[in-house]
């Protein structure tokens, strides 16, 4: 049996099992023509095993499979068609079929489910009966068209636990078999794809099973079974259809409704994910606002603020912030905001109105804090002042420790009457039980506007949740339980908000190492999550630099769609990057990529020319964060990705932007020490340089460097050695990273968060410094307006742990397709736009220079 062999052996089903055209006459049966005498062999019906009843007309059987009779021989070799290859296929040959078959002693009809014979050890196989036949050799056989298990899918053995036992999975998977493999029948029940638990106990057989969606090993797809007919009804667009390699720029790209629907991003970092995400929904045609942000580095949200003003940005731990969410919750019932475990709809955001942006969460917000200490001045100024204390407002929410004084609750920090800011305090909410008023004031502005989401309020979520238990540089990684590795801890977190918010679509990015740490068991982890909630799923492997940069950069993307919405695609690749590093087979088919045959028009993948050839000279002290470019935009990516703020699709412009207008920010290196700069000094200007060009070092064997012994070893002028000893043995001599030197007609392999050049090529290809956190913030497509905060170190790691911007367009893009049902059925959909030209408001955009 063939079950859960590889793509190349999916075929659709293409036989409707419609009991009206089992006709049991042999012939065309029209109302003119009687029947004809049956002369197919009658098969003995009351035998234990047998296929039964007269067979099905030859020529209904030779319209409905017409592959089973090619031939006198046992098989037929013919080319699978369905499947995407030229492979052969061996066909087992018929005489006829039939409707009906007998197998220890019960019948079975076309159609039934069966429990059907694994191997010894195995559960049994469970299967639809699509088809049953008796081949040439007159053996009974039958198709199956199997069920998975969830311990069948990806999410396996390990996960199968957050799946209902009961629960199975339709998939595209036939094959054939002896009629003497079907071991019993079984009641497999298919119940709405909704939540209402309810109603689908009510159509659950006692001893049976139930199924709601259907599994595909194409990109590890979960898919409700409904999607396959509603495509025909939603007219699927024709941007959809698009030809691969276009060169459209995004005016080109058909806009449509305009309704706002609210983004949460969590895990934000700087927010390049929900950044790319808006601005490919919007060259969908869908207004798509990062609301909320969450990260619990106040650097990265300080950088996440200044770029969206639109956002309530929260700084604290993602753990605190789901505690938060359920007290707020609690809150609105309290006050009478939401009914009792009722998901809020009054705060939908399908209308496109904008909120009141009063008092946000705790955040970046130092302007609307000045407004407020300015409020309170006046305030005072009217007040008595009163030695009693006397909370005039709250002014903010939190769960989590604020004090520092080892107690974890919800408080509220507090504005007292008659005392300026510099007296606010963070209070816990028991110590506000006579202040039920301001307590109510509080909670009733804040959902008004918004300040948190509530269950049904987020239409989706997006995040990278930190997995730093699977990191291969991790030599304590617990791989016999990966979740109960703290470092793990964010996945579950992340699921669980998800769970608690019930968005309509969620986003999930990781690396790679997620499906080879543990034989992938966090990726299942997050599938098995979004499934056992009901959410579809699909996986998709992008690289970055596929999409319009300079940077291979491979992640791991799943999606997840509310059982009434559509499963996003995958954008197929914009330009040509080949393959770097492997992935476990099983997660082979969720590379997002072209098939080999397919001929298409991709264009050739940036270089380090394209991407950074216009940026203005700097020393390795340069201090500037914020100068003129001095210099033109030479290519076209340049030239895009300098747009100025008001030029770049979604992102808003306000007072706070203006003196950072057309400079270029963000344009310095991490400062090497004296020895190692001396060192970077010494690293030749040519092509694949690095420290093994510097005196001293020979490669021996093995590609392995050793100490030249027929000279003394270099000192620096600090008497330092020139080479150092960590550069000599690092991957056992044979890398050749240390002090690596950049090449300009070269793609990076990814931008990493930290800059020294001891084990990694970050040396510019003709300065004596490494790249700058403009440089790399380049690679990974951010535009130039995109300013960054914190130190230089902190700056590099915000650009470091993004999502390349060209991807989150791009899986932008489809979103927007997506939620207007506007996608087809299959997971794979090529872009009518290509990064950095789709940035632009316009495509009308005249020169580059931007100084
Ligand atoms: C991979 S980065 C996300 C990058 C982001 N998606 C982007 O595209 O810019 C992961 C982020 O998780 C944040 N983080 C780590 N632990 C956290 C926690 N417990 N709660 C909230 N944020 C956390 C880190 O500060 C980091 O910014």
């Amino acid at each position: 049996m063939g079950k859960g062999s590889k793509r190349k052996h999916q075929k659709k089903i293409d036989e409707s099992i419609d009991s009206e055209s089992e006709t049991q006459t042999q012939g065309l049966t029209t109302l003119l023509d009687p029947p004809k005498p049956k002369k197919a062999r009658k098969v003995v019906p009351d035998s234990d095993l047998c296929l039964v009843g007269p067979p099905i007309a030859p020529a209904e059987a030779r319209q409905r499979w017409p592959h089973r009779y090619q031939s006198k021989n046992k098989v037929k070799k013919q080319a699978v068609t369905e499947a995407s290859n030229d492979e052969e296929n061996e066909v087992l040959q018929a005489r006829n079929h039939y409707v009906e078959a007998i197998v220890d002693g019960c019948r079975y009809k076309l159609g039934d489910n069966a429990y059907v014979k694994a191997e010894d050890g195995n559960l049994d196989y469970i299967a639809r009966i699509v088809e049953f036949f008796e081949t040439v050799d007159q053996e009974p056989f039958f198709k199956a068209q199997w069920f998975y298990r969830a311990e069948d899918t990806v999410i396996n053995k390990d996960n199968a636990h957050l799946i209902d036992k009961r629960r199975v999975f339709l998939s595209d998977i036939h094959d054939d078999n002896p009629l003497n493999c079907i071991i019993s029948k079984v009641e497999i029940a298919e119940v709405a794809p909704d939540n209402d638990s309810a109603a689908k106990e009510s159509r659950i057989p006692d001893s049976g099973l139930y199924y709601n969606m259907k599994y595909s090993l194409q990109h590890l797809t979960f898919k409700n079974i409904f999607t396959e007919t509603s495509k025909k009804d939603n007219g699927t667009s024709s941007v959809v259809s698009s030809e691969c390699g276009s060169n459209n720029t995004s005016s080109e790209v058909q806009r449509f409704d305009k309704s706002q629907k609210y983004l949460l991003d969590l895990y934000s970092g700087c927010g390049a994910m929900s950044t790319g995400l808006c601005m490919g929904s919007s060259l969908a045609g869908i207004k798509l606002v990062t609301k909320w942000a969450v990260d619990i580095n106040s650097f990265a949200c300080k950088s996440l603020q200044w770029n969206h003003p639109e956002t309530k940005v929260r700084n604290e731990a993602a753990e605190d912030f789901l505690c938060l969410l359920k007290e707020w919750e609690k809150l609105c019932q309290k006050f009478s905001l939401l009914e009792p475990n009722k998901p809020s709809e009054t705060v939908s955001s399908e209308t496109g109105e904008e909120d009141d942006d009063d008092d946000d969460g705790q955040g970046c917000e130092e302007e609307k804090e000045q407004e407020q200490e300015k409020e309170r001045q006046d305030d005072s100024g009217s007040e008595d002042s009163s030695e009693e204390f006397e909370v005039e407002r709250l002014l903010d929410i939190c769960f989590g420790d604020p004090n520092k004084a080892k107690k974890r609750g919800l408080y509220f920090k507090v504005l007292w009457k008659g005392y300026d800011k510099s007296y606010d305090t963070w209070e816990p909410i028991e110590g506000l039980s006579n202040c039920e008023e301001r307590l109510k004031e509080f909670v009733s502005k804040g959902y008004k506007s918004n300040i948190l989401p509530l269950p049904g309020s987020v239409y989706f979520i997006c995040g990278g949740p930190p997995c730093q238990g699977v990191s291969g540089f991790n030599r304590f990684r617990n791989s016999n339980a990966p979740l109960e590795d703290v470092k793990n801890k964010q996945l579950v977190v992340y699921m669980d908000t998800i769970e608690h918010l019930k968005p309509r679509y969620v986003l999930t990015e990781n690396v790679v190492d997620i499906l080879k740490f543990a034989k992938g068991f966090l990726g299942r982890y997050a599938v098995g999550r979004l499934v056992s909630m009901n959410y579809q799923a699909r996986m998709g492997m992008m690289a970055a630099g596929s999409y319009g940069v300079p940077q291979f950069r491979m992640r791991v993307f799943l999606w997840g769609s509310h059982p009434s919405e559509r499963l996003p695609q995958y954008p197929l690749p914009t330009h040509e990057v080949f393959s770097r590093g492997g992935v476990p087979i099983e997660f082979e088919e969720i590379h997002v990529t072209y098939d080999k045959k397919d001929s298409c028009q991709l264009e050739s993948a940036l270089t380090l020319t394209d991407a950074i050839s216009d940026l203005p000279q700097v020393n390795n002290d340069e201090s500037r964060d914020q100068r003129n470019y001095g210099t033109t935009a030479r290519t076209e990516f340049q030239k895009f990705i300098r747009l100025r703020r008001k030029d770049v699709i979604n992102l808003t412009v306000d007072s706070r932007h203006a003196p950072s207008l057309g400079m270029l920010c963000d344009h310095q290196p991490l400062q090497l020490n004296p020895d190692d700069y001396d060192r970077v000094c010494h690293i030749p200007k040519k092509k694949g340089a690095n420290f093994r060009d510097l005196p001293g070092v020979v490669v021996g064997e093995n590609n392995r460097v050793e100490w030249d012994t027929t000279m003394d070893r270099v000192l620096l002028k600090s008497g330092k050695p020139l080479v150092p000893d960590y550069a000599m043995k690092f991957v056992k001599g044979r890398s050749t990273k240390p002090f690596g030197r950049l090449w300009m007609d070269e793609i990076v392999n990814t931008v990493v968060t930290r800059a020294e050049p001891h084990n990694q090529t970050v040396i510019h290809p003709s300065q004596n410094r490494v790249l700058t956190i403009r440089e790399n913030a380049r690679l990974q497509g951010f535009p130039d307006c995109y300013k960054l905060f914190g130190t230089i170190k902190e700056r590099y790691i915000q650009v470091g742990n993004a999502v390349a911007v060209p991807v989150a367009i791009a899986l932008g893009y489809s979103f927007g397709l997506a939620c207007q049902n506007l996608c087809g059925d299959e997971p794979l959909m090529t872009l009518p736009f290509k990064f950095p030209n789709c940035l632009a408001r316009s495509s009308q955009i005249e020169g580059g220079d931007s100084d």
